[in-house]
């Protein structure tokens, strides 16, 4: 898929995902249309969500083989990226510290949070990729809009 190809196909699911929370409130069935919405465009090894739940992320919907069901505050990209609030990329999930293999095909990844209208992460959306270097800063900037769209 070309730059250009990728941008169009991001606007398109921007747009679809903010139909769909204006006709929908409950998260976990937006999260599963939205992780469903992603795989149909990019085909990605793992996509999907792990929310916040009594201060642990606890996998959500997702889309892809079996993954680690809770992953504490701070460990791993995912809780890395909760503690830090910012999207990570991670173009090689072996020079991750700490990073957390629920699948040994994954090569890399980018996790982007989702925030509350306090500003704190209620969930975070989580993409692993079979090719190293696979995310971009356009993957980060589309994924962050279809995050608040959400
Ligand atoms: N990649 C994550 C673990 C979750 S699985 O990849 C689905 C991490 O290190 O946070």
């Amino acid at each position: 898929m070309t730059l250009q190809e990728r941008i169009e196909e991001y606007e398109l699911l921007v747009k679809q995902i903010k139909a769909m929370a204006a006709d929908e409130t409950d998260p976990v069935a937006l999260m599963a249309n939205a992780s469903s919405l992603l795989e149909e465009v990019f085909g990605w090894h793992w996509v999907g969500f792990y929310r916040v739940i009594d201060n642990q992320l606890i996998v959500g919907p997702f889309q892809g083989p079996v993954a680690c069901t809770r992953i504490a505050y701070n460990k791993g990209v995912c809780g890395t990226t909760w503690a830090k609030k910012e999207t990570i990329i991670v173009p090689d999930v072996d020079l991750f510290p700490g990073h957390i293999a629920c699948s040994s095909l994954s090569r890399s990844e980018i996790v982007v949070p989702l925030f509350d209208e306090k500003g704190e992460v209620k969930a975070v959306l989580d993409i692993d990729s079979k090719e190293r270097d696979a995310f971009d800063e356009t993957d980060k900037k589309y994924l962050e809009l279809f995050c608040q769209a959400l």
